[in-house]
């Protein structure tokens, strides 16, 4: 351990990652550190790159299935102050990657300052939202940044502006970095009219989707035009359980975890879903998690 100079103190071995989870499944990181600042980000990575070893990087953990065994890597947490920074300068709001998306929105709301009503519900950071282009299926929030600040794996620092990255449905090119502020473009609105957004946004959310279960959200992406919870649905497959993992009976493109399903448990009910789906509509599923192995 004597490579990881400064940091000796702070990095822990072999550290369950399950608690860090929507999902609460997932086996320990070799090694797990929450940086403290930049510098800590830099010399991580200088190591790493130096060592040969993977970094991963932890956001709010609800929408990333690790296996079993845990990950043979170097898996970073963003929790400290300096990623959790919020600003706002008239109508754009500076966020860390590290802050929760319902705090952006609860900020910004009593700002008066609308736009972000739509990510309402999604349980995740504003580093891992960005990173997947997390949104509903009209509307993501790739539409309001304005620029990102990022670090490479050479641990440098660019701030990129909004034309300089590649946004699509549920996918970013910033994954290749880590992201480490954002600034988003938000709009002067009645707040009693954004309450009342959210409200719309957050009653639909229960009303379709199971939020009682540690589940992942969406497993799979949804194929063009249609909703891979539909066809998993119309496939027959709402219910089918696998150990402790289960086919949401609410919304079938949810896998709730009823109490000790294992990474195994679900990786074969996506096996599962997959065929059947692949079977009964010649359309290929796409998982929109990440799985770490
Ligand atoms: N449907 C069914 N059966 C089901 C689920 C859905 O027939 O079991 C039908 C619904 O009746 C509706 C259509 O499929 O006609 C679409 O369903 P829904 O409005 O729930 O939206 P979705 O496409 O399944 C997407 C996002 C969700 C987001 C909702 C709400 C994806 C993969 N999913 O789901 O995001 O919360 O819209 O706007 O894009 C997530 O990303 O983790 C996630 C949950």
């Amino acid at each position: 351990m004597g490579w990881w100079r400064g940091l000796r103190e702070r990095i822990k071995k072999r550290q369950p990652l399950r608690k860090y989870t929507s999902f609460k499944i997932g086996g320990p990181a070799e090694l797990f550190i929450e940086p403290k600042n930049f510098t800590d980000l830099q010399l991580l990575l200088a190591q790493a790159k130096k060592y040969k070893k993977r970094v991963f990087v932890l956001g709010a953990g609800s929408n990333i299935l690790i296996h079993d065994r845990g990950v043979k890597a170097i898996v970073l947490r963003l929790n400290s102050g300096v990623f959790k920074k919020i600003s706002f300068c008239g109508n754009y709001l500076e966020l860390g990657a590290g802050v929760l998306l319902s705090r952006a929105i609860f900020l910004a709301t009593r700002k008066g300052l609308g736009g972000l009503e739509f990510l309402s519900g999604i349980p995740g950071t504003v580093g891992g939202a960005l990173a997947m282009n997390a949104g509903i299926p009209d509307k993501h929030i790739a539409s309001l940044m304005e620029k990102v600040t990022v670090m490479d794996y050479n641990g440098k620092i660019r701030l990129l502006k909004r034309k300089e990255v590649n946004f699509t449905y549920r996918f970013s090119d910033l994954a290749k970095y880590i992201i480490l502020s954002c600034c988003l473009k938000l709009k002067k609105s009645n707040q009693a009219q954004i309450q009342k957004r959210i409200r719309e946004y957050l009653d639909y959310r229960r009303a379709t989707q199971d939020l009682t279960y540690p589940s992942c959200g969406c497993i799979f992406k949804n194929p063009p035009g249609d909703s891979a919870g539909r066809l998993i649905d119309l496939s027959g497959l709402k219910g089918r359980r696998i150990g402790d993992a289960c086919i949401s009976e609410k919304h079938a493109n949810f896998i709730l975890n009823l109490g000790q399903a294992s990474a195994r448990d679900v990786l074969k009910l996506m096996v599962l879903i997959k065929r059947e789906v692949k079977k009964k509509f010649k359309v290929t599923l796409e998982p929109e998690i990440k799985i770490w192995q």
